[in-house]
């Protein structure tokens, strides 16, 4: 197991196999050492062209006298770097000194703390790089070198931050807690994560606290509840869909009487995405276990609420079911119902997410939030746009879109905004039904994708919609190649730690 621990006294006496040190703006390195140390540390730096740049990290042995076998410097950025911006470095710098740490089979680090905030990250950055989904793999179960690590001692910049840095650190834990969460069912592969198992972890977190409370609804409750285009993607699978909704509810506060905000947040749920009969070429199709990936991440964040304590209402729905072709699957030309009285004209049954999300948006709206997220592995395209790293931000209302911009950017978590041009929405009309679930334009499908999703937006005699936001995580929802040091092979997490601090912003 591994652990963190928090250490007042000096960086010698933690017995570490690497000594973490943060070299400061103008590429100072503190005085840890003998002189003769830091006169090889210095020259060292000097050949690896490193005076603590941003994100980096570079590891070297140690020379005799030094106390550690190993010393690794890592970069924390310019000195007018925002705070945010500096964390991310921190982030990334942390895991690429664990991560070579490996090679070296170190089982103890010793960090030097650059200031009481970088507890947080640093935190983040121990526990995101040191995940790793072992359940059904003996080599890595077994694999000495990934599991080597086991205990990250934090030495204080001053003693007296001792109770601020035990804060961070346990918050941090527990917030990484649910982004394990996430991952570990993002992970897990289709034969083992279907839409009851989904359900099943719903009812675990609910069990957790008084303040969620949970609603499933099976095949037949799902059809008297109107969710039509979600049982028509879910008609080509023999698992029975799951829709899934919690619900989250802030202590009273008795002698304020004003209205508590309400928050609906959505995940897309398909357990696996075969492309239904508009089938997915193979390669398409391994990784799409991942079609879940939001619903992971409401999970995720349900999980750590009642730690959170908002004062906010929070409900959050996951339309679950599977993509699969069958003698009953739906087709391409059929033209289904739905909820909100809309019919789909079906194109393409691989567009299946819009269509489960669309039910999912409908019945939000009966709850009278203030505001609605979406998260969805949504398309391809938006994959094609950003690469791995970033997820697409779309939205109706500039001041949600800039409250999740900012969370995002908190949590170091890559995200962009996309338009939503009133050109293009003709491009989802249909001919046949009222709008058609692929756009009728090649080109921009991450953007045609969230058009057809603002459909499902009702607007009031006033012209006023529910501020709505989507997130196209399909990209930064898993990653084979640590395109970021701190993500491993497989599920990142990605999002929970920005809703962490999206649900904290709406609460103020
Ligand atoms: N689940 C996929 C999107 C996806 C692709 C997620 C790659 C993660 C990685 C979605 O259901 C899908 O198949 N989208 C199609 C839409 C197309 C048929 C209009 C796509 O993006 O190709
Ligand atoms: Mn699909
Ligand atoms: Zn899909």
């Amino acid at each position: 197991m591994f652990s963190i621990s928090i250490s007042g006294k000096s960086l010698a006496d933690a017995h570490a196999d690497i000594a973490v040190i943060p070299v400061g703006p103008k590429g100072e390195v503190g005085t840890h050492f003998s002189k003769e140390v830091h006169a090889h540390i210095a020259a060292l730096m000097k050949r690896a062209e490193f005076a603590g740049q941003w994100g980096r990290a570079e590891m070297f042995i140690a020379p005799a006298g030094a106390g550690f076998p190993l010393i690794a410097l890592i970069g924390t950025g310019k000195s007018d770097d925002f705070h945010d911006v500096q964390s991310e470095g921190l982030r990334r710098a942390i895991a690429t000194v664990l991560v070579n740490g490996r090679s070296h089979v170190a089982r103890r680090v010793a960090i030097v703390l650059p200031s009481t905030a970088s507890a947080q990250p640093i935190t983040e950055a121990l526990l995101l790089t040191n995940y790793w989904f072992a359940e059904h793999s003996k080599a890595l179960t077994q694999d000495e070198r990934i599991r080597s690590l086991q205990e990250a001692v934090l030495i204080l910049p001053d003693k007296k931050d001792m109770g601020q840095v035990k804060k961070l650190v346990q918050r941090a834990q527990k917030v990484m807690n649910g982004v394990s969460i996430t991952r570990n069912l993002v992970n897990q592969p289709a034969s083992h994560m279907s839409p009851k198992v989904l359900a099943a972890e719903a009812k675990k977190i609910a069990k957790t606290s008084p303040r969620i409370s949970l609603k499933v609804l099976n095949r037949a409750q799902a059809q008297q509840k109107k969710f039509f285009g979600f049982l028509a993607v879910a008609r080509g699978s023999k698992e029975e869909p799951q829709v899934i909704h919690l619900t989250y509810t802030p202590a009273l506060r008795q002698a304020q009487g004003k209205q508590k905000k309400t928050l609906v947040v959505i995940g897309k749920g398909i357990t696996f995405d075969s492309g239904g009969l508009s089938l997915k070429p193979a390669q398409h199709m391994e990784n799409m276990k991942i079609d879940m990936g939001g619903g992971a991440t409401v999970l995720g964040l349900f999980s750590l609420l009642p730690m959170l304590a908002p004062d906010i209402a929070v409900h959050g729905i996951i339309a679950a079911c599977e993509n699969m072709p069958s003698g009953d699957a739906y087709r391409p030309g059929d033209v289904i119902a739905t909820m909100s009285g809309k019919t789909i004209e079906v194109l393409n049954t691989d567009a299946e997410g819009r269509i489960t999300l669309a039910d999912a948006l409908t019945y939000a709206q009966t709850l009278k939030p203030d505001a609605i997220i979406d998260l969805a592995t949504l398309t391809g395209a938006c994959v094609v746009a950003l690469g791995d790293t970033h997820a697409g931000l779309f939205g109706n209302n500039q001041e949600l879109n800039a409250l999740i911009l900012e969370s995002a950017k908190q949590s170091g978590e890559g995200l962009v905004e996309f338009p939503l041009p009133e050109e293009y929405r003709p491009t989802v009309q249909s001919m046949v039904g009222d709008v058609r679930n692929t756009s009728a334009m090649r080109m921009g499908r991450a953007i045609t994708a969230a058009l057809f999703l603002q459909e499902f937006i009702e607007k009031n005699k006033a012209g006023q919609a529910v501020p709505w936001a989507h997130l196209d995580i399909a990209g930064p929802v898993y990653d084979e190649m640590p395109l970021i040091p701190y993500w491993q092979f497989g599920a990142t997490g990605y999002g929970v730690r920005t809703l962490v601090n999206v649900v904290e912003r709406f609460g103020k």
